[in-house]
């Protein structure tokens, strides 16, 4: 049997400028992060600009689009302000997301199906402007095949639910996350995932053979604290490659 295609890494290091921002000055410096995850072994970065700038700024995103040798993937709401901002930086990448001011952190897929006309024209320009648009949806195939008919080039599936059930009813979320991967491959998409992956959830994960990228922040930056983030970057790498085997 073929070996599956390499699974790549995106880095998120919104985490950083949350650490930053509690003191409102210059460090730790998330760009640096950035740098830092690259050399030892990001596939990507990614960076969250939230609609009330609680971690990533503006400056950031303009220093991280022309300062990194690795795709930049720019999460973003479905407004108009975001659009603006992909188009003038023009990141290799754009993930919509759902935004909820009150949300820690997303809590959920984007309703791709219920928002179809609204997200259209958006997935139309950023394509338009050659931003590989990402989806981030639930697992589930109402989702995957309003993807399919917006057009959009990938989709990220939610892993959120899956980090946080355990036993049988995790093996089911993994089943869904599996079927939606299978389904979006079967219709041309490519699949990345992400949301709530840590060294000890992310094998089976990993193993999905249509998974080409997984984007992971929270536990990285976390885990950074305690070993340093190129060490907590490696692991992490060294992990997904023994579960791709
Ligand atoms: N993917 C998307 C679309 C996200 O919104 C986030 C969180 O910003 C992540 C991946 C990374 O999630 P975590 O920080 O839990 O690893």
């Amino acid at each position: 049997m073929a070996a599956p295609a390499p699974l790549r890494l995106g880095v998120n290091i919104d985490h950083v400028a949350t650490v930053r921002n509690a003191r409102g000055g210059d460090t730790p410096d998330p760009v640096r992060a950035a740098l830092l995850a690259a050399q030892a072994g990001a596939d990507g970065i990614t960076a969250h600009l939230r609609e009330d700038r609680r971690h990533i700024t503006d400056a950031d995103i303009e220093r991280l689009a022309t300062g990194l040798s690795v795709p930049l993937n720019l999460e973003m709401a479905a407004t108009g302000e975001m659009l603006g901002i992909a188009l003038r930086h023009r990141p290799h990448a754009a993930c919509i997301v759902p935004e909820k001011r009150e949300e820690r952190t997303t809590e959920g897929g984007i309703d791709a199906a219920g928002q179809h006309n609204r997200l259209a024209p958006m997935v139309r320009e950023l394509g338009a402007a050659r931003i590989r648009v990402s989806l981030f949806i639930e697992p589930d195939p109402r989702q995957v095949s309003a993807a399919v008919s917006l057009g959009a080039p990938v989709v990220e599936l939610h892993t959120g639910r899956y980090a946080e059930l355990s036993g049988a009813a995790q093996v089911a979320e993994l089943r869904r996350l599996s079927d939606a991967a299978a389904l979006a491959a079967k219709n041309g998409i490519e699949v990345h995932m992400g949301h709530g992956l840590t060294f000890d959830n992310v094998a089976p994960i990993a193993a999905i053979p249509q998974v080409r990228e997984l984007n992971i922040g929270h536990f990285l930056i976390g885990e950074a604290i305690f070993v340093g983030l190129e060490a907590s970057v490696r692991r992490m790498k060294d992990l997904m490659e023994a579960a791709r085997g």
